[in-house]
């Protein structure tokens, strides 16, 4: 059993992965942290000894609990988008070191729904063939961060497959929604559409379920994205 420790487990996303961590047979689910239930998560380190951390938090607490997770020994995945991921590879690789031959792990990914890592990938080979794009996203008004993570990181990995610029990107912010992105490709007479929509966050589960079992067995981290996990799994 894979002891698993919830941060931001009042949240909207929190709720639904202590829901799935609960109902996993490989899983216990030993901690809830939050502020609206009065469980820090240095206590929770501290009182349920978890081997990994999910955090779905805020972007501006994302950065300090992935470093108070590592530090404390536990691996740590994060759903949490909007903050500084350069940072935070460069300040685990440092706790990395003082930890000896099995340091804890950091996998992140900016989405955990399968069929949007999909998007990403076929986004990214189109790239290659069209000559321009662009990324709308568009997500519940209540999301903290814009663009989204998602969108960035298409964006990204769009450039890096083309050898261009990053495509640029459109957000809506809109009570109704959850998450849901286009990405729109057009060349000489054609244009090519890669839609994601994301209609209930039961969506990202299977995704995060992977990247807790997987986290203790990544060969580099930080790693960012479920790529690695996910494909080399099929
Ligand atoms: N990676 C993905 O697949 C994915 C999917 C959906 C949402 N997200 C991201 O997940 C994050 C959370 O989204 P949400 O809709 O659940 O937000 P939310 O506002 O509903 O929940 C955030 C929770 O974190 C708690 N919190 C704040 N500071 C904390 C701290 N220091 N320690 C522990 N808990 C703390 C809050 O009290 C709140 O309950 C956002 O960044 C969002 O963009 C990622």
């Amino acid at each position: 059993m894979i002891r698993v420790g919830v941060a931001g487990a009042a949240g909207r996303m929190g709720q639904t992965v202590c829901s799935a961590v609960a109902e996993a047979p490989d899983m216990e689910l030993v901690g809830r942290a939050d502020p609206l239930l009065d469980l820090t998560l240095a206590q929770m380190l501290a009182q349920c000894s978890p081997e990994v951390v999910v955090d779905f938090t805020r972007p501006d607490t994302a950065l300090a609990n992935a470093l108070e997770c590592l530090r404390a020994g536990v691996h740590v995945v994060i759903g949490t988008t909007g903050f500084d991921v350069e940072a935070l590879a460069e300040q685990a690789r440092t706790i990395a070191t003082t930890q000896g031959d099995t340091p804890a792990n950091v996998l992140l990914a900016p989405n955990f729904a399968i069929g949007a890592v999909l998007m990403m990938r076929f986004a990214a080979e189109a790239a290659k063939h069209m000559a321009k794009a662009e990324i709308v996203e568009l997500h519940h008004d209540g999301k903290l961060d814009a663009p989204s993570g998602t969108a960035a990181r298409t964006a990204k990995l769009m450039a890096h497959a083309s050898g261009g610029e990053p495509p640029p990107i459109h957000s809506v912010r809109l009570p109704g929604l959850v998450a849901n992105q286009e990405v729109i490709l057009g060349d000489v007479g054609q244009t090519l559409t890669i839609r994601h929509d994301t209609s209930g966050r039961e969506s990202f589960m299977p995704g995060v379920l992977i990247a807790i079992r997987g986290v203790r067995t990544l060969e580099r981290s930080p790693t960012v994205g479920l790529e690695q996990l996910l494909f080399q799994a099929r």
